[in-house]
C-alpha cells in the first residue's frame, strides 16, 4: 500500500463493543505510515486488553490522567501537542456528552480540552441511544465546536437491533481522516463519477459489453462522499450497492451514461471517467430474440458511440476532467495520447487482462499522468488507491487554479 501521509495520530478508544475494531483501525493507520498512540477509557480496556493495542502501535497505552509514571514519559498536555489530529473510535455517547459539555474526569476527555488538534470522533452506540435528542443536541454542538463527526453507520448491531449507531468500517475512517486532513482539497467539490461497464444490446437479451465491476469508481465515489464532496455516481450495470452519500444515477448504454453524465457535469468542478464504455454499438438492435439459424452467417454492424470523458472536456466552462486508460499493452504511449486527444487534465492508466489489477479486481496500480507530471501509485486495494488518487487529483486541481472552497 502507497504511504498517503505521514501523520501523528492519537487514537482514543471508549468502552463499547466496536472497540476490537478499534485494532484493525490502529493497523490501517500504521500502514498508511502513522504514527499512533493509543489513549484508552477503563471501560475500553475491560473490552480489549491495551497489550493489544500496545503490540500494534509500538508504545504503551495511555489510560490515566494522573498516573505519575505516564506523566514522567509524556504528560498530558505534551500528548495533546504532540498529536496532529485526535480521532475517537469507537466514542461513546458518555464520552461525547462530556466533550460536548466540557468535563474532563478522565484522561480522554481532557486531553480533548487539551487539544488545538482536528478532532474526528466515529460514534457507536445503541440505536436509540444515539436517536435521543440529548444524544443529537451533543452531537450538534461538537460539530459546531469543529468536531468532524464520521457516522455512525446503520445495519444490525451487537445487541440485535437494526438502526443507525454502528461505527463506521475501519478502512472507511481511515479513508475519510486521511482525505479530511490534506486540508479538505475535495471538501464541498461538485464530482461526478462514471464507474462499471455499459451494455450495448443487440436484442431483447443480448448485449455487448466488458468486465467492468465498478469497483474502482464505486472506492472513488465512497473516498469523495467521505472527503465531503458532493457527488453524483453515473453507474453502468454492476453487483454493487448504490454508495450512501451520494447522488445515483443507473444507465445501461452507452447513449444513457453520454446523457446523464453531460447532464450531471453542466455545474461540475471535476469529472472523473472511471467508466468502461462501450466503444461501438449495434447499429440495428432487433426487437425480438435473433434466432440461431438466423445469426449463424450474419454480421453485426456496429457503429461508434460518443467518447464522454472527451466531450465532457469540451464543455464551456469545462470541470477539471480526468480519464482512465485500460490498457493490454504499452501503458505509457496509449495513456500520454488518450491525455492529449481527448483534451484530459489528468489521465489515471492501469494494465487490464492481467492477473492481478484492472477489471474485476479488489486490487489496482495506477500510472497518473498529467501534462507536465506523472506518479505511480502501486498496487493497492481499490479503497486505498482511490484516496491516493483523489489526493493527487486535489493536489493538482489546487496548484492549478485555487478550489472555491476552503
Ligand atoms: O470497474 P472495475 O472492475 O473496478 O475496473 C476498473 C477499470 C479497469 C474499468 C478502470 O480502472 C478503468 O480503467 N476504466 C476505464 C476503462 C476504459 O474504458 O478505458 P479506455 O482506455 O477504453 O478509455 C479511456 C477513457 O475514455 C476512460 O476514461 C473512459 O471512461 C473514456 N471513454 C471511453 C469511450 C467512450 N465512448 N467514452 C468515454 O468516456
Amino acid at each position: 500500500m502507497g504511504r498517503v501521509i505521514n501523520k501523528r495520530i492519537l487514537l482514543g478508544v471508549c468502552g463499547g463493543i466496536a472497540a476490537y475494531k478499534a485494532a484493525e483501525l490502529l493497523r490501517l493507520l500504521r500502514k498508511q505510515g502513522c504514527e499512533v498512540r493509543v489513549v484508552m477509557t477503563a471501560a475500553a480496556a475491560r473490552f480489549v486488553a491495551p497489550l493489544t493495542f500496545q503490540a500494534l502501535s509500538g508504545h504503551s497505552v495511555h489510560s490515566e490522567l494522573l498516573d505519575p509514571e505516564q506523566e514522567q514519559a509524556m504528560s498530558h498536555i505534551q500528548l495533546a501537542r504532540w498529536a496532529d489530529l485526535l480521532l475517537i473510535a469507537p466514542a461513546t455517547a458518555d464520552t461525547l456528552a462530556k466533550m460536548a459539555h466540557g468535563l474532563a474526569d478522565d484522561l480522554l476527555s481532557t486531553l480533548y480540552l487539551a487539544a488545538e488538534c482536528p478532532v474526528y470522533v466515529a460514534p457507536a452506540m445503541n440505536q436509540a441511544m444515539w436517536g435521543k435528542p440529548v444524544t443529537q443536541e451533543n452531537i450538534a454542538r461538537l460539530q459546531q465546536h469543529g468536531v468532524t463527526v464520521i457516522g455512525p453507520a446503520a445495519g444490525e448491531q451487537a445487541c440485535g437491533e437494526q438502526g443507525y449507531g454502528r461505527m463506521v468500517e475501519p478502512a472507511e475512517i481511515v479513508q475519510s481522516v486521511l482525505i479530511q486532513s490534506t486540508g479538505g482539497l475535495i471538501a464541498g467539490l461538485k464530482l461526478v463519477v462514471s464507474a462499471g461497464p455499459t451494455r450495448e444490446p443487440l436484442d431483447p437479451v443480448r448485449f455487448i459489453s466488458n468486465r467492468s465491476s465498478g469497483k474502482m469508481g464505486y472506492a472513488l465515489t465512497k473516498a469523495a462522499v467521505a472527503a465531503g464532496a458532493d457527488v453524483t455516481l453515473v453507474s453502468g450495470p454492476v453487483h454493487l450497492p448504490a454508495p450512501t452519500g451520494a447522488k445515483f444515477i443507473q444507465v445501461e448504454t452507452a447513449l444513457q451514461m453520454y446523457q446523464a453524465v453531460l447532464n450531471a457535469c453542466a455545474d461540475a468542478d471535476l469529472y472523473i471517467g472511471a467508466a468502461a464504455v462501450a466503444d461501438y454499438r449495434a447499429k440495428q438492435v432487433a426487437g425480438r430474440k435473433l434466432k440461431k439459424g438466423e445469426a449463424e452467417d450474419s454480421v453485426i454492424e456496429l457503429e461508434k458511440n460518443p467518447d464522454i470523458v472527451a466531450a465532457v472536456a469540451g464543455l464551456l466552462p469545462k470541470p477539471w476532467v480526468v480519464g482512465f486508460a485500460a490498457e493490454t499493452d504499452d501503458l505509457e504511449n496509449y495513456a500520454l495520447g488518450k491525455l492529449r486527444s481527448k483534451n484530459l487534465d489528468m489521465i489515471a492508466a492501469n494494465w487490464v487482462g492481467r492477473a492481478e489489477g484492472g477489471f474485476d479486481s479488489e486490487r489496482n496500480a495506477l500510472q497518473v499522468f498529467w501534462p507536465d507530471g506523472r506518479k505511480t501509485l502501486e498496487m493497492a486495494d481499490k479503497t486505498s488507491l482511490a484516496v491516493q488518487l483523489l489526493q493527487l487529483i486535489a493536489e493538482r486541481m489546487h496548484e492549478k487554479n485555487p478550489i472555491k472552497n476552503p
